[in-house]
């Protein structure tokens, strides 16, 4: 089987506010996307045959990504929410993906991904023969709310890691488990939800901090300090 990905990069950035979407900000010289499509991009060996980059193609911004007219990128239009953005690149796939073949999804806004991340996520994967995404265990002590502001219990933090992306399953395994689950009316926030609820085993696979998912004003700074040390 060979390796696709789609990067979804068609939301608004609300949380972030300001009047540009965030994944057209800028970080050390170019756009938050720009340095997304480049991780997946520079991915060798085994190299990643095409990228979906789902855009709102209305955005005269994507029109002045040169990344973006590599011949691998195929530019695709995004959706209402990000799991029909997903969906949309999935289909643009299918003219050169197999159902078997893997699919890594990866989100514009996280422009920092270590290539090491990335390679630890292919390798489980291809050895094991079953999806997985990256993530991280949770550090603080995490305590259950009782919805009115008081304590309800402290969880064991053991059992909870944060989902991050990569997120890498096979394409047809993916379509199918998407479709689903937006047909059933199921919030979608992340591929693996869709896959878990299809019944599909998801391996966790531990990522880094600089792999974080620029959200709001205070994340800019932070990827930035992470990009440098990438880049060095
Ligand atoms: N995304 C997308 N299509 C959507 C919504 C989100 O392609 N309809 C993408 C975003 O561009 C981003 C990724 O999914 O790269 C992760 O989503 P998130 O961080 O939530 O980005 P936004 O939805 O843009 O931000 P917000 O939720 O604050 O509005
Ligand atoms: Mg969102």
């Amino acid at each position: 089987p060979r390796l696709f990905a789609v990067i979804p990069a068609a939301g608004v950035g609300r949380r972030m506010g300001g009047e540009c979407p965030k994944q057209y900000l800028s970080l050390a010289g170019a756009p938050l996307l720009h340095h997304a499509v480049l991780a997946l991009l520079s991915f060798t060996p085994p190299r990643i045959e095409r990228v979906a980059v789902a855009l709102h193609l209305a955005d005269e911004r994507a029109g002045e990504l040169p990344i973006l007219e590599d011949p691998r990128v195929l530019r695709v239009s995004g959706g209402a929410e990000r799991a029909d953005s997903v969906l949309s690149g999935l289909h643009a796939l299918q003219e050169f993906a197999q159902d078997e073949d893997w699919v890594l999804v990866h989100d514009a806004a996280r422009p920092c991904l270590p290539q090491a991340d990335l390679e630890r996520l292919v390798a489980r994967v291809l050895e094991r023969g079953e999806g997985a995404i990256l993530a991280q265990p949770v550090v603080d002590t995490l305590k259950q709310s009782d919805g009115a502001g008081r304590v309800l219990a402290t969880v064991d933090r053991r059992q909870y890691w944060r989902a991050q992306t990569p997120q890498m399953f096979r394409l047809g395994e993916l379509r199918g488990a998407l479709e689903a689950a937006l047909a059933a009316g199921e919030p979608v926030t992340d591929e693996a939800s869709a896959m878990e609820r299809a019944g599909f085993p998801v391996q966790l696979v531990e990522g880094s901090a600089a792999n974080l998912k620029v959200t709001v004003p205070g994340d800019l700074p932070l990827a930035a300090f992470y990009l440098d040390a990438r880049l060095q």
